[in-house]
């Protein structure tokens, strides 16, 4: 009697796992912006900052090396690369992510572009984040090559 009773019991929580698999398992996480917004909003000022932190401008006088100057403004550089690579694991999350395939592997593209940039930042290496910069650049132009119909490729 136990045992008969116990197999109908396993087999209706089967049948319930079973009609659970066909939705999509919840998620703890709550997106709030659109791949668009996350561009504009989170993504385009932390790449302007990094992209901003190195580099020469000339005039009159010469070319004028420039770089961040204290713990300060590394630590914004910093930031801003962290920003850039966890960016990516927005891109990944849903409903951002447009397939499991290439788009996954370009959001991680830019994780790890990110990463390296952090790297470089909190070194204070100036080649390196100059370097780190262009690898950014390129992860943002790949995807966007792809997949922004419209012309939509970062300011810098
Ligand atoms: C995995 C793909 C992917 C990566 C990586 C990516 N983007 Fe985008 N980006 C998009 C898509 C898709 C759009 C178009 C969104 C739309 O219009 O709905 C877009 C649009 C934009 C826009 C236009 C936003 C607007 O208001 O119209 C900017 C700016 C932008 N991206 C900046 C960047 C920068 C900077 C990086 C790199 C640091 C980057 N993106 C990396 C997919 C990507």
């Amino acid at each position: 009697m136990t045992t008969r009773w116990s197999l109908i019991a396993s087999c209706g929580s089967i049948a319930l796992a079973l009609a659970g698999c066909e939705q999509a398992p919840p998620t703890p996480f709550q997106p709030v912006a659109t791949t668009k917004q996350v561009m504009a909003e989170v993504l385009e000022p932390a790449a302007d900052t990094y992209w901003d932190a190195v580099g020469s401008t000339s005039d009159k006088d010469g070319f004028h090396e420039h770089a961040p100057k204290n713990d300060e403004e590394w630590k914004a550089v910093i930031a801003s690369a962290t920003v850039i690579a966890e960016s990516g694991n927005l891109l990944m999350m849903t409903p951002r992510a447009l397939n499991q395939g290439e788009w996954m592997s370009l959001a991680r593209g830019m994780v790890e572009a990110g990463v390296q940039a952090r790297a470089a930042a909190q070194a204070h290496d100036v080649q390196k984040v100059f370097d780190a910069g262009a690898a950014v650049y390129e992860s943002c132009t790949k995807c966007h090559a792809k997949y922004v119909i419209a012309a939509a490729s970062p300011a810098k």
